[in-house]
């Protein structure tokens, strides 16, 4: 394994062994193809959190040195995740995860929903971007259609989207990507339709921003959520829209706190530590390239090398995969992320996953949340499925690893 120069603060997509070497947390002996639930975190990343609480910070707004040093960390999370979506500072909620901030913003946009309105949600969808709507909307009286994906397929199409669309439509809540099958939807398509039936969308970015370059206005995104430690951050959250959008909501605060820009939605004190870790995740991750330029169009390079650089190893996977007899994968997207579910004929999800655990192969087994996704397939009595997801640490040889001690594991029953 390549030691990590400790000067040596970027990393290139193109050197493997250099890049992993940023991962303290990786092992040559472990395949962690579970990056789906969270990666792990380069040197430069957990540095910066270290050096941010080894600095004097005090909370917002003082005249003094000490609290000036966190105004600027939180500033500059702003503009590094604006950097990362296309989006603009001010409109950069901050928070938790996206649980939680999608729980808040359902609280806030209801507040202008009634009887009779109406809220789509899709069945590809974590349940994060599900319950807060379906739970909000029975608050106020208001009714959830969903959008149903195709089980054949594993996509979901614009179709089925404008099926369920109607005048009385408020909110679109749909995800740029499945966290269990990778389908990508035609989200701009999905944004046209709901803003042409004049409802707005809350685009779920939590596993999509770790795989593909990221353009919320290309998306036609109102909201876009995502969190930081799915893409080699700390353990954080983001919302991001447009700052005129954000004013005209009124979100449950505390009156001291502020009243305009997006920290009328955070609520608390915020985590200085992980935020100048936030900044720090997406600063390495520009670096992932030669390309110059301004950090969003280094940014735009690094996800635009790293998606074709996943594309490679999804298809490796997934033919290796389909190969192995008693193996049925979860839907065959065109357009998706490198993430699979699959089920093994006559052994449970769980099994399979503390057999490939044994085998030092990290993957997760059950619904990952995807729980509506889970019950469509008809898998969630069964335990749900076995995911295994790449990302850009991960390597061609833990790809093998896996197909190969599934094939194993298949032939044994
Ligand atoms: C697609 C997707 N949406 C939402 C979430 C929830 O994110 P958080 O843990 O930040 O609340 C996850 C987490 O796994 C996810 O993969």
């Amino acid at each position: 394994m390549t030691t990590l120069d400790p000067q040596q603060t970027t990393a290139r997509l193109s050197s493997e062994d250099e890049l992993r070497a940023h991962f303290p947390g990786l092992s040559p002996d472990m395949a962690a193809l579970d990056g789906a639930a969270g990666t792990q975190v380069p040197l430069a990343v957990i540095d910066a959190v270290a050096s941010a609480l080894r600095t004097a910070m005090a909370n917002l707004g003082g005249a003094f040195a000490s609290s000036q040093v966190s105004t600027r960390v939180v500033a500059e999370a702003r503009s590094a995740i604006a950097d990362l979506v296309g989006g603009t500072p001010d409109g950069v909620v901050l928070g938790p995860n996206m649980t939680t901030l999608t729980f808040h913003f359902a609280d806030a946009l209801a507040r202008a929903w009634g009887p009779g309105d109406e809220i789509v949600v899709t069945s590809l969808d974590h349940d994060a971007n599900i319950r807060p709507w379906q739970l909000a909307a029975d608050r106020v009286g208001a009714t959830v259609r969903v959008a149903e994906f195709d089980i054949e397929t594993g996509e979901l199409p614009v179709a089925a989207v404008e099926r369920v669309l109607g005048d009385r439509t408020r909110l679109v809540a749909t995800t740029a990507a499945s966290n269990a099958i990778g389908t990508r939807p035609d989200v701009r398509a999905i944004s046209d339709a709901a803003h042409g039936a004049g409802a707005l969308t809350f685009v779920d970015g939590v596993h999509a921003t770790a795989h593909v370059p990221t353009d919320i206005s290309a998306l036609g995104a109102d909201f876009y959520a995502c969190s930081s430690y799915k893409f080699c951050g700390p353990h954080t959250g983001a919302v991001i829209a447009d700052p005129g959008l954000l004013e005209r909501l009124r979100p449950a605060k505390l009156i001291p706190s502020p009243d305009h820009g997006p920290a009328r939605f955070e609520r608390g004190t915020p985590p200085f530590e992980l935020l100048a870790g936030v900044r720090a995740a997406v600063d390495w991750l520009a670096g992932l390239t030669d390309a110059p330029g301004d950090r969003r169009a280094r940014l735009l390079a690094s996800f635009t090398a790293l998606e074709s650089r996943l594309q490679e190893l999804l298809e490796r996977l997934v033919t290796g995969l389909a190969a192995i007899d008693g193996v049925r994968l979860l839907g065959r997207p065109r357009r998706r992320t490198s993430t699979v579910s699959f089920v093994v004929q006559g052994r449970t999800p769980s099994d399979v996953a503390a057999d490939l655990a044994a085998h030092r192969i990290a993957v997760w087994a059950g619904d990952n949340y995807a729980y509506e996704l889970m019950h469509r397939f008809g898998l969630a009595e069964t335990g749900g499925a076995i995911r295994a997801s790449i990302v850009l640490y991960n390597s061609a040889d833990e790809i093998d690893r896996l197909i190969d001690a599934v094939a194993q594991l298949a032939h044994t029953v």
